[in-house]
């Protein structure tokens, strides 16, 4: 597959990983791509490279437009080494180019590499002339790290923005507009799996881009398709997911052991669905965690169901749950439920961890003893309605 140009002299010479299936902890079905961009001018600039196995792969494409060793500059936004991991010997290729990054970046990059390299560092509205146009610099940091840096193009309207705004997907396009109606879900799974937590961030950053008044024509991220066509949908997007915008969607999330968990998760499911809330029962063995998360993000209710084991929760629940803090998903009621044998103990341990971690919890709770007799199933299925009223109330 041939580099792409997006703009007059600029170009896509990135990889793409059809195969990868797991992005730390993130399933990713449908593969991903690591972008980088080549700009042609008088002096020629790489921003960002890709994951170290890549290299050669990215250096196919840039040899098609130019002779490597022509490139001046190499733009650095993010040390993670799904952009940084062929920088070391795309220098080597190259000589010996500048290579311009933020201050934490220059650190992260020197512990990475060990390398002596011609660096220069930029900071926030520092701008770069490398001839007919001017590259500015806007740190945006821990949108991914704290060393990320967005690379904005005033000539092209072209913002380079890194891993806000990317999406996990392997695909024979470059654009969002070729590429059919799936993009916003993969845009929704990577937020919820790896920005949420930063909400506050960007929408400090929305506006700070905002206040600057910057045109932006097209968003380029270091991940997935390109935003051709209406950039500002997915800039849209991320106000309203870090805003915590929902409709009154609820999901049960469980596991069983003996079956007794999920009769009450399905019977909390009916409660809901009899009071005409959109509901999903979300198992945890069936279910990766990040699409848990995922479906997690449009929700305003959270039930969590978990049966006793050695008087606590499920393991599938504690690691969901460990999962879930971290990603601090704001402005969600959650409720519990559960079942146990003799000590009980999930009910309890779930809600510890949920305390810890200040979310809002119902205050009602619901524990089966061993099987659930017709008595207690009608008792889910009123705690089920009561969650829903609460919630389309809120
Ligand atoms: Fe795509 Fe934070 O790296």
């Amino acid at each position: 597959m041939e580099a792409v140009e997006l703009k007059k002299g600029i170009y896509w010479v990135g990889a793409i990983d059809w195969n990868v299936r797991d992005f730390h902890g993130y399933s990713t079905p449908h593969g991903t791509t690591y972008n980088a961009y080549l700009i042609l001018d008088e002096k020629n600039v790489l921003v960002d490279t890709v994951k170290a196995p890549f290299y050669l792969e990215m250096l196919g494409r840039i040899s098609e437009i130019i002779d490597p060793s022509k490139i001046d500059v190499v733009v650095s936004n993010h040390v993670e080494m799904d952009h940084s991991g062929a920088l070391p010997q795309m220098v080597d290729r190259i000589g010996d180019p500048t290579v311009i990054t933020s201050e934490r970046g220059q650190k992260g990059l020197a512990k990475h590499y060990k390398k002596p390299l011609r660096w220069k560092v930029v900071k926030t509205g520092e701008a770069f002339s490398i001839g007919s146009r001017t590259l500015t610099f806007l740190e945006a940091p821990m949108l991914h790290w704290p060393d990320s840096m967005f690379t904005y193009i005033k000539e092209d309207q072209l913002l380079l923005p890194n891993d806000a705004f990317g999406q996990h997907v392997a695909s024979s396009q470059r654009f969002e507009d070729e590429a059919g109606g799936e993009v916003m879900k993969h845009a929704a799974k990577y937020y919820a799996n790896i920005l949420w937590p930063l909400a506050p961030l960007i929408l400090k950053k929305v506006e700070e881009v905002t206040r600057m008044g910057i045109p932006i024509d097209m968003i380029a991220p270091s991940h997935g398709l390109i935003w051709r066509k209406n950039p500002g949908r997915i800039v849209e997007a991320y106000v309203d997911w870090s805003r915590g915008k929902v409709g009154n969607k609820i999901l049960v999330i469980y596991d069983t052991m003996w079956g007794s968990t999920e009769s009450i998760a399905r019977a909390i499911l009916n409660g809901l669905v009899e009071e005409r809330v959109e509901a999903r029962l979300l198992h945890l063995r069936s279910n990766h965690r990040s699409d848990v998360i995922e479906e997690m993000l449009e929700a305003k209710g959270v039930l969590l169901g978990s049966p006793t084991l050695n008087n606590g929760m499920f393991p599938s629940m504690a690691d969901f749950l460990t999962y879930m803090k971290g990603l601090r998903p704001k402005g969600k009621l959650f409720g519990l439920f559960g079942s146990h044998g003799w000590g009980g103990g999930a009910v309890k341990e779930m809600r510890k961890v949920l305390e810890q971690e200040k979310f809002e919890i119902w205050e009602k709770e619901l524990s089966v003893q061993y099987v659930p007799d017709p008595e207690e199933v009608k008792s889910a299925i009123q705690f089920g309605r009561e969650f829903a009223r609460k919630i389309r109330e809120a």
